[in-house]
Protein backbone atom coordinates (compact mmCIF):
# COMPACT_ATOMS: atom_id res chain seq x y z
CA UNK A 1 0.00 0.00 0.00
CA UNK A 2 0.93 3.27 -0.52
CA UNK A 3 1.38 5.50 2.13
CA UNK A 4 -0.52 8.19 1.73
CA UNK A 5 1.74 10.37 3.97
CA UNK A 6 4.43 10.91 1.64
CA UNK A 7 1.68 12.61 -0.65
CA UNK A 8 2.64 16.48 0.32
CA UNK A 9 1.27 19.49 -1.43
CA UNK A 10 4.43 21.19 -2.47
CA UNK A 11 3.10 23.70 -5.33
CA UNK A 12 5.80 26.40 -5.37
CA UNK A 13 5.34 28.12 -8.32
CA UNK A 14 2.81 26.24 -9.73
CA UNK A 15 -1.06 26.18 -8.87
CA UNK A 16 -2.24 22.43 -8.84
CA UNK A 17 -3.66 22.63 -12.24
CA UNK A 18 -2.83 19.28 -13.81
CA UNK A 19 -2.21 18.58 -17.87
CA UNK A 20 -2.54 15.33 -17.74
CA UNK A 21 -3.19 12.85 -14.59
CA UNK A 22 -3.76 9.15 -14.27
CA UNK A 23 -6.34 7.37 -11.89
CA UNK A 24 -6.19 3.80 -10.84
CA UNK A 25 -4.12 3.22 -13.87
CA UNK A 26 -3.14 -0.66 -14.17
CA UNK A 27 -1.55 -2.74 -16.31
CA UNK A 28 -1.76 -6.30 -16.45
CA UNK A 29 1.06 -8.75 -18.82
CA UNK A 30 -0.60 -12.41 -18.08
CA UNK A 31 0.30 -12.92 -14.61
CA UNK A 32 2.90 -9.77 -14.34
CA UNK A 33 1.30 -6.35 -12.47
CA UNK A 34 3.32 -4.15 -14.51
CA UNK A 35 1.38 -1.22 -13.25
CA UNK A 36 -0.65 -1.03 -10.06
CA UNK A 37 -3.48 1.70 -9.32
CA UNK A 38 -1.07 4.04 -10.49
CA UNK A 39 -2.60 8.26 -9.33
CA UNK A 40 -0.12 10.72 -11.04
CA UNK A 41 -1.01 14.54 -12.16
CA UNK A 42 1.40 16.34 -14.33
CA UNK A 43 0.71 20.09 -13.09
CA UNK A 44 0.67 22.51 -16.33
CA UNK A 45 3.70 23.75 -17.14
CA UNK A 46 5.88 21.87 -14.77
CA UNK A 47 9.00 19.33 -14.79
CA UNK A 48 7.65 15.94 -13.38
CA UNK A 49 10.15 13.21 -13.01
CA UNK A 50 9.17 9.22 -12.92
CA UNK A 51 11.97 7.21 -11.16
CA UNK A 52 12.50 3.72 -10.04
CA UNK A 53 14.37 0.69 -10.32
CA UNK A 54 14.53 -0.95 -13.58
CA UNK A 55 11.92 -3.51 -14.72
CA UNK A 56 9.63 -1.05 -11.97
CA UNK A 57 7.29 0.12 -14.76
CA UNK A 58 7.54 3.67 -15.80
CA UNK A 59 8.48 2.48 -19.74
CA UNK A 60 5.20 0.88 -19.59
CA UNK A 61 3.79 3.87 -18.16
CA UNK A 62 4.37 6.15 -21.03
CA UNK A 63 3.14 3.07 -23.27
CA UNK A 64 -0.10 3.34 -21.11
CA UNK A 65 -0.13 6.79 -21.80
CA UNK A 66 0.72 6.93 -25.96
CA UNK A 67 -1.66 4.70 -26.84
CA UNK A 68 0.87 1.75 -27.53
CA UNK A 69 -0.99 -0.66 -24.82
CA UNK A 70 -4.73 -0.17 -23.80
CA UNK A 71 -4.44 -0.29 -20.32
CA UNK A 72 -6.58 -3.28 -18.34
CA UNK A 73 -7.95 -0.84 -15.61
CA UNK A 74 -8.15 3.09 -14.86
CA UNK A 75 -8.36 6.56 -16.33
CA UNK A 76 -6.14 8.66 -18.66
CA UNK A 77 -7.26 12.61 -18.58
CA UNK A 78 -5.98 15.08 -20.66
CA UNK A 79 -6.70 18.66 -20.05
CA UNK A 80 -5.07 21.03 -22.83
CA UNK A 81 -6.39 23.82 -21.78
CA UNK A 82 -8.33 23.98 -18.40
CA UNK A 83 -11.92 23.81 -19.38
CA UNK A 84 -11.38 20.87 -21.84
CA UNK A 85 -11.09 17.13 -20.60
CA UNK A 86 -10.22 14.44 -23.05
CA UNK A 87 -10.42 10.79 -21.84
CA UNK A 88 -7.21 9.08 -23.38
CA UNK A 89 -7.67 6.05 -22.72
CA UNK A 90 -8.27 3.35 -25.67
CA UNK A 91 -7.03 6.19 -28.17
CA UNK A 92 -4.27 5.50 -30.95
CA UNK A 93 -1.03 6.54 -30.68
CA UNK A 94 -1.51 8.45 -33.74
CA UNK A 95 -3.94 10.42 -32.22
CA UNK A 96 -3.00 10.72 -28.85
CA UNK A 97 0.42 12.32 -31.03
CA UNK A 98 -1.76 15.03 -32.50
CA UNK A 99 -3.78 15.47 -29.48
CA UNK A 100 -0.69 17.24 -28.13
CA UNK A 101 1.37 14.15 -26.24
CA UNK A 102 4.64 13.54 -27.72
CA UNK A 103 7.81 11.26 -26.47
CA UNK A 104 10.94 9.88 -27.12
CA UNK A 105 11.93 6.68 -26.65
CA UNK A 106 14.61 5.17 -24.70
CA UNK A 107 16.46 3.45 -27.39
CA UNK A 108 16.81 6.15 -30.18
CA UNK A 109 14.80 5.60 -32.68
CA UNK A 110 16.20 7.96 -35.25
CA UNK A 111 15.42 7.40 -39.28
CA UNK A 112 19.69 6.58 -39.64
CA UNK A 113 19.63 7.49 -43.82
CA UNK A 114 17.63 10.74 -43.64
CA UNK A 115 19.00 13.97 -43.03
CA UNK A 116 18.26 15.18 -39.68
CA UNK A 117 16.27 17.96 -41.00
CA UNK A 118 14.34 15.10 -42.63
CA UNK A 119 13.87 13.56 -39.54
CA UNK A 120 12.25 17.07 -37.78
CA UNK A 121 9.95 17.08 -41.02
CA UNK A 122 8.41 13.95 -39.88
CA UNK A 123 7.68 14.96 -36.83
CA UNK A 124 5.79 17.14 -38.28
CA UNK A 125 3.35 14.60 -40.34
CA UNK A 126 0.77 14.45 -37.83
CA UNK A 127 0.05 17.93 -38.23
CA UNK A 128 0.45 18.01 -42.41
CA UNK A 129 -3.34 18.39 -44.17
CA UNK A 130 -2.29 17.74 -47.54
CA UNK A 131 -2.45 14.20 -47.66
CA UNK A 132 -1.30 11.61 -49.82
CA UNK A 133 -3.53 13.26 -52.92
CA UNK A 134 -1.67 16.51 -51.94
CA UNK A 135 1.17 15.17 -52.01
CA UNK A 136 1.10 13.25 -55.39
CA UNK A 137 -0.40 15.95 -57.45
CA UNK A 138 2.01 18.72 -55.66
CA UNK A 139 -0.13 21.56 -56.46
CA UNK A 140 0.60 24.85 -55.18
CA UNK A 141 -1.30 24.56 -51.85
CA UNK A 142 0.61 21.88 -50.89
CA UNK A 143 4.06 22.95 -51.70
CA UNK A 144 3.41 26.12 -49.48
CA UNK A 145 2.80 23.69 -46.65
CA UNK A 146 5.46 21.88 -47.28
CA UNK A 147 7.49 24.96 -47.48
CA UNK A 148 6.23 26.09 -44.06
CA UNK A 149 6.82 22.61 -42.56
CA UNK A 150 10.83 22.89 -43.46
CA UNK A 151 10.67 26.48 -42.45
CA UNK A 152 9.38 25.64 -38.99
CA UNK A 153 11.75 22.38 -39.20
CA UNK A 154 14.62 24.88 -39.53
CA UNK A 155 13.55 27.27 -37.14
CA UNK A 156 13.63 24.41 -33.88
CA UNK A 157 16.92 23.16 -35.35
CA UNK A 158 18.29 26.06 -34.59
CA UNK A 159 16.74 26.92 -31.57
CA UNK A 160 17.81 23.75 -30.21
CA UNK A 161 21.42 24.26 -31.68
CA UNK A 162 21.42 21.85 -34.53
CA UNK A 163 21.87 24.45 -37.27
CA UNK A 164 25.29 22.89 -38.25
CA UNK A 165 24.01 19.80 -39.06
CA UNK A 166 20.77 20.16 -40.77
CA UNK A 167 21.69 18.43 -43.93
CA UNK A 168 23.97 15.19 -42.58
CA UNK A 169 22.43 12.05 -42.18
CA UNK A 170 21.15 11.19 -38.87
CA UNK A 171 23.33 8.00 -38.30
CA UNK A 172 26.22 10.23 -38.72
CA UNK A 173 25.61 12.87 -35.20
CA UNK A 174 27.26 11.94 -32.50
CA UNK A 175 25.56 10.03 -29.90
CA UNK A 176 24.56 13.15 -27.73
CA UNK A 177 23.24 15.07 -30.98
CA UNK A 178 20.80 12.30 -31.75
CA UNK A 179 19.35 12.19 -28.50
CA UNK A 180 18.66 15.70 -28.95
CA UNK A 181 17.60 15.71 -32.63
CA UNK A 182 14.99 12.84 -31.25
CA UNK A 183 13.82 15.60 -28.93
CA UNK A 184 13.49 17.82 -31.37
CA UNK A 185 11.87 15.48 -33.56
CA UNK A 186 9.20 15.38 -30.70
CA UNK A 187 8.71 18.61 -30.62
CA UNK A 188 7.94 19.09 -34.39
CA UNK A 189 4.85 17.71 -33.32
CA UNK A 190 3.84 20.89 -31.27
CA UNK A 191 3.29 18.90 -27.86
CA UNK A 192 1.57 20.23 -24.82
CA UNK A 193 3.08 17.46 -22.71
CA UNK A 194 6.33 15.64 -23.72
CA UNK A 195 7.57 12.43 -22.33
CA UNK A 196 11.24 11.96 -22.47
CA UNK A 197 12.03 8.10 -21.30
CA UNK A 198 15.73 7.97 -19.87
CA UNK A 199 16.82 10.88 -22.16
CA UNK A 200 20.24 10.68 -20.57
CA UNK A 201 21.19 7.08 -20.89
CA UNK A 202 24.62 7.09 -22.71
CA UNK A 203 25.10 10.12 -22.08
CA UNK A 204 28.33 11.60 -20.35
CA UNK A 205 28.16 14.56 -17.36
CA UNK A 206 28.86 16.98 -20.21
CA UNK A 207 26.45 16.01 -22.13
CA UNK A 208 23.71 15.71 -19.15
CA UNK A 209 24.46 18.64 -18.08
CA UNK A 210 23.80 20.59 -21.59
CA UNK A 211 20.03 18.10 -21.48
CA UNK A 212 19.61 19.38 -18.29
CA UNK A 213 19.76 23.41 -20.15
CA UNK A 214 17.86 21.85 -22.75
CA UNK A 215 14.69 20.38 -20.95
CA UNK A 216 14.66 23.44 -19.09
CA UNK A 217 15.05 25.68 -22.03
CA UNK A 218 12.06 23.58 -23.86
CA UNK A 219 9.85 23.37 -20.81
CA UNK A 220 9.98 27.60 -20.88
CA UNK A 221 10.44 28.46 -24.18
CA UNK A 222 7.52 26.18 -25.97
CA UNK A 223 5.27 26.75 -22.32
CA UNK A 224 4.45 22.75 -22.22
CA UNK A 225 5.07 20.37 -19.52
CA UNK A 226 7.48 17.85 -19.15
CA UNK A 227 7.12 13.95 -17.65
CA UNK A 228 10.68 12.73 -17.54
CA UNK A 229 11.96 9.51 -16.86
CA UNK A 230 15.29 9.37 -15.73
CA UNK A 231 18.26 7.05 -13.84
CA UNK A 232 20.73 10.11 -13.64
CA UNK A 233 19.73 11.36 -10.11
CA UNK A 234 21.89 14.39 -10.70
CA UNK A 235 19.88 15.77 -13.25
CA UNK A 236 16.49 14.86 -11.85
CA UNK A 237 16.94 15.99 -8.85
CA UNK A 238 18.15 19.30 -10.53
CA UNK A 239 15.79 19.56 -13.50
CA UNK A 240 12.15 18.56 -11.47
CA UNK A 241 9.43 20.15 -9.31
CA UNK A 242 7.69 16.90 -8.45
CA UNK A 243 9.39 13.09 -8.55
CA UNK A 244 7.15 10.34 -8.23
CA UNK A 245 8.74 7.46 -7.32
CA UNK A 246 7.68 3.66 -8.61
CA UNK A 247 8.49 0.21 -7.79
CA UNK A 248 6.88 -3.05 -8.80
CA UNK A 249 4.52 -1.18 -10.87
CA UNK A 250 3.11 0.64 -7.47
CA UNK A 251 3.88 4.35 -6.72
CA UNK A 252 6.42 4.23 -3.46
CA UNK A 253 6.43 8.20 -2.73
CA UNK A 254 5.59 11.23 -4.49
CA UNK A 255 7.50 14.75 -3.34
CA UNK A 256 9.60 17.43 -4.03
CA UNK A 257 13.32 16.70 -4.70
CA UNK A 258 14.81 17.47 -1.16
CA UNK A 259 11.71 15.16 -0.09
CA UNK A 260 12.18 12.54 -2.28
CA UNK A 261 16.13 12.26 -1.31
CA UNK A 262 15.79 11.31 2.16
CA UNK A 263 12.42 9.47 1.70
CA UNK A 264 13.50 5.82 3.19
CA UNK A 265 11.26 3.61 1.08
CA UNK A 266 12.90 5.27 -1.81
CA UNK A 267 16.36 5.03 -0.63
CA UNK A 268 15.27 1.15 0.38
CA UNK A 269 13.86 0.34 -3.25
CA UNK A 270 17.24 1.64 -4.84
CA UNK A 271 19.24 -0.20 -2.29
CA UNK A 272 17.90 -2.77 -3.21
CA UNK A 273 18.43 -2.83 -6.96
CA UNK A 274 21.89 -4.15 -6.79
N1 LIG B 1 4.87 -6.17 -23.70
C1 LIG B 1 5.15 -6.76 -22.53
N2 LIG B 1 4.79 -8.03 -22.27
C2 LIG B 1 5.07 -8.62 -21.10
N3 LIG B 1 5.73 -8.02 -20.09
C3 LIG B 1 6.13 -6.75 -20.28
C4 LIG B 1 5.87 -6.04 -21.50
N4 LIG B 1 6.38 -4.79 -21.40
C5 LIG B 1 6.93 -4.71 -20.18
N5 LIG B 1 6.79 -5.87 -19.50
C6 LIG B 1 7.23 -6.16 -18.13
O1 LIG B 1 6.72 -5.15 -17.29
C7 LIG B 1 7.65 -4.81 -16.28
C8 LIG B 1 7.96 -3.35 -16.33
O2 LIG B 1 8.76 -3.08 -17.47
P1 LIG B 1 9.15 -1.60 -17.92
O3 LIG B 1 7.92 -0.78 -17.96
O4 LIG B 1 9.94 -1.69 -19.15
O5 LIG B 1 10.07 -1.12 -16.69
P2 LIG B 1 11.05 0.14 -16.56
O6 LIG B 1 10.84 1.02 -17.75
O7 LIG B 1 10.67 0.78 -15.26
O8 LIG B 1 12.44 -0.43 -16.51
C9 LIG B 1 8.87 -5.69 -16.51
O9 LIG B 1 8.78 -6.81 -15.66
C10 LIG B 1 8.73 -6.09 -17.97
O10 LIG B 1 9.35 -7.31 -18.21
MG1 LIG C 1 12.16 1.66 -19.22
Amino acid sequence: MTDRSLYTNHNGDHNGDPVLSTTALSMVFGGLIALDRVDLKVERNSITALIGPNGAGKTTFFNCLTGIYPPTRGAITYQPEKDRQINLKGLAPDRVTQLGLARTFQNIRLFNNLTVLENVLIGCHCRMKAGLFGALLRNRKTMAEEKAFIDFSYDLLVRYGLQASVNELAKNLPYGAQRRLEIVRALATVPKVLLLDEPAAGLNINETNELGALIENIRSQEKLSILLIEHDMNLVMKASHTIYVMDYGKLIAVGAPSEIRQNPAVIKAYLGEE
